[in-house]
């Protein structure tokens, strides 16, 4: 089966591992419109995520990303950027697979946690000891992410390098099917 040039290039993987900026640089260079998920939930919702998470809770946040997902895997030509969870429905991974080339990218739990310092706009890391919750979160997705057949790893690299290899696979992806 042949990959549609038109197929939206679907950056996922954990917190921190890059996907707004990779996504952003991806989308520059294809000449294609760059959707964060993230930020057209909270524009949507007019609130940011943190609001979300702590007066909707959790499963409504999955709910509009659900939806959202649903929506973007109906369009083409889009560079898409999830939020971490994305994975944990297998049917986002299924919907955003049928009509765009899924990426993963991947980053030790060292590297995530430095990317991380300071932040404030990830409920999911508002913990006390934040190293422990990035590995424990880490550990329970991993089968998740690992089920994504292209993984990109972005420790240590430039979010120019990490877009270039990311660039490469999809056009592997979209020339041979
Ligand atoms: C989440 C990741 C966040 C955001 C929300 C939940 C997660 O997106 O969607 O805070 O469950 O991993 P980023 O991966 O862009 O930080």
């Amino acid at each position: 089966m042949s990959v549609d040039p038109d197929a939206n290039l679907v950056l996922v993987g954990f917190m921190g591992t890059g996907k707004t900026e990779v996504g952003r640089q991806l989308a520059d260079r294809l000449g294609r419109e760059f959707v964060d998920m993230d930020r057209v939930i909270e524009e949507r919702e007019e609130r940011d995520i943190p609001a979300i998470f702590r007066d909707s809770g959790e499963p409504y946040f999955r709910s509009l990303e659900r939806a959202l997902v649903r929506e973007l895997a109906a369009r083409r030509s889009l560079v898409i950027a999830t939020g971490g969870g994305v994975v944990l429905d297998p049917a986002n991974i299924e919907d955003l697979g049928r009509t765009g080339v899924v990426v993963c990218l991947v980053a030790t739990p060292e590297a995530i946690l430095q990317r991380v310092a300071g932040d404030t706009h990830r409920p999911l890391l508002q913990a006390p000891d934040r190293a422990e919750r990035i590995r424990s979160l880490l550990e329970c997705r991993r089968p998740l992410y690992e089920a994504i057949p292209a993984r990109v790893d972005t420790t240590a690299r430039t979010s120019a390098e990490v877009a270039e290899e990311v660039l490469r696979l999809f056009r592997a992806r979209v020339r041979t099917g």
